[in-house]
């Protein structure tokens, strides 16, 4: 049983921050953001919009694609660090909101790797039959726990979704492979301290010294996640009997354009072989890969039978990678 994607969507919020507006907000520059990270812009939920609301939207656009309606869905995965509410999942809101009745759905936490994470959770129900059509789903509103305070962080985060529908499948065009992995030993260098049970939101302490916020050591992280994504990305060659040369298209999490950079080097990918599409969102954690998948699918860059390779890493740390015959 082969496992395709029989559509994907995005949806983003009408919302744009630049980095000149950053400027009016805090002591930053356009010049370091863009030489630091290559973000120019990102987009920002506007006042009644959620994680939800975008994961909806997206989720019926990957729908209409595939030309599958909601009652056939089995079920919906909702990869998310920002949900609606700690429970219930954002994925049965988002159920609700499709009517996607006969669909089971959780949400999943993996940070940036969380799509990865969702699509290899997907293949592993369709391939042993438990499901035949699931939505996968990334959906982001970061810029509600980012310290808009803090310019280490704030510049680099933006809000979106992105999502595919998985269908089962006896052709070639097929996923090729999933692989996961996680290191928790470096869990405190990129987390949200505040509004769990460590640091419940119900305690004075959390607001006061601002807890409630996402927080990154950023120098520490942009090295693991170099090495990472070059780690799975080969993982994912090795396990297909493929090599650099093999991929059409490199789809790599979006979180800093100099790790991006750093990562097709080190496979021998030229920027040509590259997909990158954070100057206009910025990091989307685990939206990022679904949003510049379908922008790839709609711009009609993914050809019939070429090689995508999808690559992640994030707070855990988590790590993942995809490979697609397309
Ligand atoms: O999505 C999950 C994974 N996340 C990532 O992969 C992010 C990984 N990390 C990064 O992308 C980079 O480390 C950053 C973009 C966050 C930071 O870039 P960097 O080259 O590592 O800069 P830095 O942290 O070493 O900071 C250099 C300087 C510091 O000033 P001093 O101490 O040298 O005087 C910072 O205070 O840049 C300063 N700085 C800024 N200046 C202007 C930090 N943020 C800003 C800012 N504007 N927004």
């Amino acid at each position: 049983m082969n496992v395709r994607i029989t559509g994907t969507g995005s949806a983003l919020p009408g919302k744009i921050l630049t980095n000149a507006d950053l400027e009016q907000m805090i002591d930053t520059s356009d010049e370091w953001i863009t030489t630091r990270t290559g973000i120019k812009e990102r987009r920002i939920a506007a006042d009644g919009e959620y994680t939800s609301t975008f994961a909806a939207e997206a989720g019926r656009s990957a729908m209409a694609m595939a030309g599958v309606k909601p009652e056939e869905i089995d079920l919906i995965i909702l990869a998310t660090v920002t949900p609606d509410f700690p429970f219930p999942s954002t994925a049965c809101i988002v159920q609700d909101l499709l009517g996607a009745t006969n669909a089971t759905a959780f949400d999943l936490s993996a940070a940036c790797s969380g799509f990865i994470y969702g699509l290899s959770i997907a293949e592993k129900y369709i391939r042993s039959g438990a499901a035949q059509k699931i939505l996968v789903i990334g959906s982001e509103v970061l810029s509600r726990v980012v310290d808009w305070q803090d310019r280490n962080t704030c510049v680099l985060f933006g809000d979106g979704a992105g999502a595919v529908v998985l269908e089962a499948s006896d052709g070639d065009h097929s996923l090729l492979s999933t692989h996961t992995f996680s290191n928790g030993a470096y869990w405190n260098l990129l987390y949200q301290p505040g509004s769990g049970s460590r640091n419940p939101a119900t305690d004075s302490r959390t607001i006061d010294e601002r807890l409630i916020y996402l927080t990154m050591e950023g120098n520490d992280v942009f090295k693991y996640a170099v090495r990472g994504m070059e780690d799975v990305a080969l993982m994912a060659l090795d396990a297909n009997g493929l090599s650099p040369s093999d991929i059409s298209l490199l789809i790599p999490h979006q979180a800093n354009r100099r790790i991006i950079d750093a990562t097709a080097k080190r496979l021998g990918l030229d920027s040509d072989r590259l997909f990158t599409n954070l100057q206009n969102y910025g990091n989307t954690s685990s939206a990022s890969i679904p949003i510049a998948l379908d922008e790839a699918n709609r711009q009609g860059v993914l050809k019939p039978c070429s090689k995508l390779l999808l690559v992640a890493f994030g707070g855990g740390f988590t790590y993942g990678s995809a490979l697609i015959n397309w």
